[in-house]
């Protein structure tokens, strides 16, 4: 905790935290990340085997791992009682992450709510999938802000991916005076920094691509996501941890929560066809092909929403508060540490 002197000067404190998804490629490399910038931090982490306890002890001497499901409600309140913030990385759970909410209400002031719990969530939330999937960037679109569209963001139909549980962890928080910030980046690149897992979804395209022999986009590839790198992410949320817990006094700016509280992390937009293009280039392929929304359903199920939608983002509230990304060559990123990623 913060000692009296401390609250005086102007660098950050080393706040007291509880993790969960510490295995995954996200809650992972938010460990690592945390570890790197602040080495005395008390860290908490719910993992679901011995072993990778074990194996995450070895890496962070400041992590004690809390044996546990996300079922485990009563054991999610009492953690989060005991410490300053929570980083919920263990994907939409909305039970998980309310039981967390109600612990760190019992700690509660008076006032208005304090930033308390980062939550992941994702844009796909955006898509409107009551309009036909094209593969192309649709007519009259534009960028969402998380500033000047915070409203509509958290307004979308609920039974949109992620939008119902964003709007019912909202709900929650606002309804115990805590304050939570859902933390969106778009697309992931790179390697995850964490020790367990490394790799997420990006090796799919790849693969798809290698086994076909051709890189392939729906309509004519103008469908674009916003991406960020995996390491720009974890620091992200280190950044708003120091954000959230510093003295009222020392806080740059206000940092927004619950219905100003959406953020998203974004370094750039790629459309499919960049995509597409970058790994013909890496195979030495033929050129792309265009395939129907049928095809690239018979390929993967979810295969329209991952290569036949897009929605760009505008991280705005972070860039308010003086975060700025650093590493923004994507086509690096896809190749790091000789990453099979497209
Ligand atoms: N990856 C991306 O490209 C991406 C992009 C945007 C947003 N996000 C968001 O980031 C979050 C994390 O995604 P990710 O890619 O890191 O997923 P992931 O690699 O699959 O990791 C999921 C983590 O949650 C844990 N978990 C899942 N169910 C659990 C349960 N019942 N009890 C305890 N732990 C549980 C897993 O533990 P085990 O190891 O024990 O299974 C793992 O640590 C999600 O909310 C996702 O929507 C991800």
């Amino acid at each position: 905790m913060q000692s009296p002197t401390a609250a005086t000067t102007t660098s950050p404190r080393s706040p007291s935290v509880f993790l969960t998804g510490v295995t995954g490629f996200v809650g992972g490399t938010i460990l690592a990340s945390l570890c790197k910038v602040h080495s005395q931090i008390r860290i908490k982490a719910l993992v679901r085997r011995e072993t990778d306890a074990k194996e995450l002890q070895s890496v962070y001497s400041n992590l004690t791992p809390i044996i546990g499901d996300l079922s485990s409600l009563s054991l999610l309140t009492s953690q989060a009682a005991e410490v300053d913030l929570v980083v919920h990385a263990g994907g939409d759970n909305v039970p998980a992450v309310c039981a967390m909410i109600d612990g760190l209400a019992s700690q509660n002031s008076t006032g208005s709510p304090l930033p308390r719990l980062i939550s992941l969530t994702g844009p796909r939330s955006l898509i409107d999938l009551s309009l036909p999937i094209t593969g192309n960037l649709r007519e009259g679109s534009r960028p969402w802000s998380d500033v000047a569209d915070a409203k509509a963001i958290l307004a979308v139909p609920e039974d949109r991916m992620h939008a119902g549980a964003d709007q019912a962890i909202i709900a929650h928080s606002v309804a115990k005076g805590v304050g939570t910030m859902l933390l969106s980046p778009g697309q992931l690149w790179g390697r995850g920094k964490g020790h367990i897992k490394k790799e997420s979804g990006a090796g799919l395209y790849y693969a798809t691509v290698k086994s076909r022999g051709r890189a392939f986009v729906l309509g004519e590839g103008t469908a674009t996501w916003s991406w960020v790198s995996i390491g720009d992410l974890g620091d992200a949320v280190v950044f708003l941890i120091e954000q959230a817990t510093m003295s009222g006094n020392t806080r740059s700016r206000h940092v927004g929560v619950n219905q100003d509280g959406y953020y998203f992390v974004r370094t750039g937009d790629l459309s499919m066809m960049e995509r597409a293009k970058a790994i013909t280039a890496r195979l030495s392929l033929g050129d792309v092909e265009s395939v129907s929304v049928q095809v690239a359903k018979e390929i993967h199920p979810f295969g329209p929403i991952m290569w036949g939608c897009g929605e760009r983002t505008r991280a705005d509230k972070l860039a308010e508060l003086g975060w700025k990304p650093k590493e923004a060559d994507w086509q690096a990123l896809m190749e790091e540490e000789g990453g099979e990623r497209a």
